[in-house]
């Protein structure tokens, strides 16, 4: 089954998903901010069932327009309308009643939807973990905890940003949690008591085997539900610390054997996707007694290099370093090692926790898709907020009654068997077309451009209508990708063109 994608992010481009949002005050009958914020997150259609059958709109003067602080430039009306009109009639199911198809569990210990926050600052003191809690996250990992001093530099943060001004990759160089042991540890104990079902994961890092043993067994005692090995974290201040111990299978195995040595309750090694491949890591924390991978941890980066200081970003007082990597540009990257580790027959009993890049429950079934049972959000949490937890459960709630899957464990590593590692198994015999939808082509000619001098030279331009040259395509699809209109789409028509030899 397609979903369909009548309305997305490109329509709504200038809305900021403000706070206290002027449009939905202004609104005497609807909550817009809301269904935009769906829209936003992928939930099309969730947004249009909520809204009432018959549009109030029509005979508004939109004081929602005239409040909104974009000074009228995101058409609120006119989405809250289409919603209305042209969504709501094509949905095919109605909003599920119950959430029982997320229910889940890391190590048998149930999770009530499959998505925590990672470990970070997004979960480091117990408001914000409270906040967390009911605001509807099932769990979280909690900022990793130690023993020694932290002393955190000043910016710490810095972005990529994508042209609506939203965070695609973020870079911090952020170490850890800067409480003391016993002050997380009383936070452990009022969370647990508060909130008795939700999931504790406790992200630890240990500077020599006593340490990681002690830590893990403090966490225990005081409420955890399980203990995350932090072998990952790239910005250490010191050698032999964080992603330099995932870096040494040898210390992996050594410290988590001591963790487990500490405690009873399941141990989930944190990986560091700074390596080539992922599997010596994760074999080497089987092989010490871990019962879970999490993956992945930032990736090293330098960016924003300024053209008059020289300096990358963030620069501290004239320098910066190499920090870690996450939100949306990572996911490929996470995909590609979570893939990793679930197709590896040695690590098949593993839980995997996977992260790196999930903003919509689109992002995070992918990740299911390739074989984690649960889902950590850090980076899209920093920048929207703890409220996207509200469109990944509806989304991935929706998705799974209208695919009539009954629990989303059931999809956990469905996708693996179409990823290889190598790319000597396809198919290379045949060609697919793309296919043009006039009606919605603007006769923009990027595609012409695109394919002239980035393709095959397939596609002619006559009239600002794009005319494809099926002798001279090859069935890239670069002209698909880069349509601004999406008015290119993948056809059915596969035709046999074997590749010439070079002789
Ligand atoms: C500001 C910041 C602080 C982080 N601190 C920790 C940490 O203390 N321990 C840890 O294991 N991972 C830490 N991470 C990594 C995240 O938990 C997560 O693995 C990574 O950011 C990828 O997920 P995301 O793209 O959803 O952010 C941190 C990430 C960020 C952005």
């Amino acid at each position: 089954m397609m979903l369909k994608n009548h309305i997305g992010r490109k329509d709504i481009i200038s809305c900021v998903l403000c706070k206290d949002a002027p449009c939905s005050n202004a609104c005497p009958k609807l909550d817009p901010a809301k269904a935009i914020r769906s829209v936003w997150f992928d939930n099309q259609d969730i947004a249009a069932i909520k809204l009432p059958k018959e549009s109030p709109c029509a005979s508004c003067d939109a004081p929602c327009e005239k409040a909104c602080i974009k000074s009228g430039k995101v058409p609120v009306k006119s989405v809250i309308s289409r919603l209305i009109e042209e969504v709501c009639p094509e949905t095919e199911i109605d909003i599920p009643e119950d959430e029982k198809r997320l229910a889940c569990d890391i190590c048998g210990i149930p999770l009530e939807n499959p998505f925590l926050l990672s470990s970070s600052v997004v979960a480091s003191t117990y408001d914000m973990c409270a906040r967390a809690f009911e605001a509807g996250w099932a769990g979280i990992s909690f900022k990793t905890i130690c023993s020694f001093d932290i002393h955190e530099a000043s910016p710490r943060y810095s972005a990529i940003k994508g042209d609506n001004g939203s965070l695609i990759g973020f870079k911090n160089i952020e170490q850890l949690s800067d409480h003391s042991v016993a002050e997380n540890m009383e936070i452990f104990r009022r969370l647990k008591e508060k909130y008795p079902t939700k999931f504790i994961l406790a992200s630890i890092m240990g500077q020599d085997e006593e340490e990681w043993e002690s830590l893990a067994k403090l966490c225990e005692e005081n409420g955890a539900n399980a203990i995350e090995l932090n072998f990952s974290c790239p910005n250490m201040q010191k050698d032999g610390l964080g992603s330099d111990i995932g870096q040494i299978p040898e210390l992996v195995e050594k410290y988590t054997r001591a963790a487990k040595r500490g405690t009873t309750i399941p141990v989930l090694a944190k990986l560091t996707p700074n390596v080539a491949k992922m599997s010596p890591a994760a074999e080497a924390a089987l092989r010490g007694g871990a019962d879970g991978i999490a993956a992945i941890n930032t990736i090293k980066s330098v960016i924003g290099v300024s053209p008059y200081t020289y300096v990358s970003s963030p620069a501290v007082k004239g320098k910066s370093a190499i920090g870690g990597y996450s939100g949306s540009a990572v996911k490929p990257i996470a995909l590609r090692f979570i893939s990793e580790v679930a197709q590896n027959p040695k690590l098949k009993n593993l839980h995997i926790s996977g992260m790196g890049g999930v903003e919509t429950w689109r992002d995070a079934l992918e990740f299911i898709l390739m074989g984690s049972g649960s889902i950590q959000v850090t980076t899209a949490v920093m920048q929207y907020g703890y409220r996207i937890v509200e469109d990944l459960k509806a989304g991935l709630n929706y998705y799974l009654a209208q695919m009539g899957i009954a629990s989303v464990k059931d999809l956990i590593g469905a996708g693996l068997d179409s990823v290889s590692d190598t790319t000597d198994v396809l198919e290379r015999d045949t060609i697919l077309f793309p296919s043009f939808n006039l009606e919605k082509c603007i006769g923009c000619g990027r595609c012409v451009i695109s394919c002239n001098d980035g393709g095959h030279q397939a596609i002619k331009f006559e009239n600002r209508v794009p005319k494809l040259d099926g002798s001279k395509c090859v069935g890239c699809h670069l002209c698909r990708l880069v349509c601004p209109e999406e008015a290119i789409n993948t056809s059915n028509k596969r035709i046999h063109r074997p590749a010439p030899t070079k002789s």
